[in-house]
């Protein structure tokens, strides 16, 4: 090989190089190009290779050939590559495009259960007049459920409320939020403000206005010279509260066993406003609770007095405080989650 040879070995391979580069539709076609021109085993190391064979005074000839060479070529491959580089960014840039005009997506929100929502509400009402949240066991004994609230075994009373037994002797489901008093007056002093929202189970034939599973909010006033009237003033502010700051309401006598005197308690009919409808049977009126001044054998077995503590309680299902509210008649829809039915709450 001489001087002539390599000569035109090098302008072959510049030649070649640069229409290689030149062709190269993306950086990683031209990388391996460069790799494969300049790198330590690539074209140009091995045509220099013959540079041994050569007399010595040719050799710097070569030498300075093969740097232009060089040099040619990492200038194609440096200009090609930011010519590249801006071509595939604009690419990207294309098909990322983000349209700013485009409406957001709608955050689904979700909401409180209607049954929530409504012990809530009357929780915020009662906590206005000083009445604090407890919590008493869903899992209750026979005794605090039904025998301290003076419903003995075997009385008939106890048909007011069809029991869910557990397997465990002496053990039930409660039937009412009522055992929450007992617990109440066992661990608090006097004056006493309780307010017990939970869930209640009964073996109930599911209907329209019975369910086996529903919730109640009961409500405990124990102090020295608490009378019906305080129950009557503080039951209608509630039902104004509620229902509207116009609405009557009215005391009929009730009967349960752990209060007397007992009573029903109602707010003039939502529908007619009294005059008489098929919603409120005719009679001008809706019952919302039962209540009454806390049996004076109740007092006793929650630890208390009777010589000294008056008190009155008061139970609500706050299905139904909804259902008077909004209209429905169906108190199956707050257990069927149906979104239809639950969506119309926000
Ligand atoms: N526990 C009663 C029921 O389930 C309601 C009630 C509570 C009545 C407190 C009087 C006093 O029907």
């Amino acid at each position: 090989m001489d001087l002539a040879d390599l000569t035109r070995d090098l302008e072959a391979l510049r030649r070649e190089a640069l229409a290689s580069i030149d062709a190269a539709s993306d950086a990683a076609t031209l990388e391996a190009l460069e790799l494969d021109v300049l790198g330590k085993k690539g074209r140009l190391t091995t045509v220099l290779r013959g540079i041994g064979g050569l007399p010595a005074e040719d050799r710097p000839k070569v030498g300075s050939i093969a740097n232009t060479v060089r040099q040619a070529i990492e200038a194609a491959l440096a200009e090609r590559g930011t010519a590249l580089r801006g071509s595939e960014l604009e690419t990207r840039l294309g098909a990322e495009a983000v349209d700013v005009t485009t409406p957001g997506r709608p955050i689904r929100r979700g909401t409180l259960h209607p049954s929530i929502e409504s012990m809530r509400q009357i929780a915020e009402i009662f906590g206005q007049f000083g009445f604090v949240p407890y919590e008493s066991p869903e899992i209750e004994d026979d005794v605090t459920n039904f025998q301290m609230l003076n419903i003995p075994p075997d009385h008939p009373a106890r048909d007011l409320w069809d029991t869910l037994y557990v397997d465990v002797e002496g053990r039930l489901l409660r039937t009412h939020t009522s055992p929450g008093q007992i617990r109440v007056m066992q661990t608090e002093k006097p004056p006493i403000r309780a307010l017990l929202p939970g869930r209640c189970f009964r073996y109930e034939a599911i209907d329209a206005s019975h369910g086996s599973e529903f919730f109640q909010v009961e409500g405990l006033m124990i102090d020295e010279g608490t009378t019906m009237a305080d129950l009557k003033g503080l039951l209608d502010q509630f039902a104004k509260a509620m229902y509207g700051p116009d609405k009557k309401t009215r005391f009929r006598p009730g009967y349960y066993p752990f209060t007397e005197p007992s009573v029903a308690f109602d707010v003039e009919c939502l529908v007619c406003g009294g005059v008489g409808c098929p919603a409120c049977g005719r009679s001008g009126w809706m019952t919302i609770l039962g209540a009454g001044m806390v049996h004076p054998v109740v007092l006793q077995y929650g630890g208390l007095d009777p010589e000294r503590y008056q008190g009155f309680a008061f139970g609500m299902g706050p299905e139904r405080i909804k259902m008077l509210k909004h209209g429905i008649t169906d108190l199956r829809l707050f257990l069927e989650n149906d979104l239809r039915f639950l969506e119309q709450f926000r």
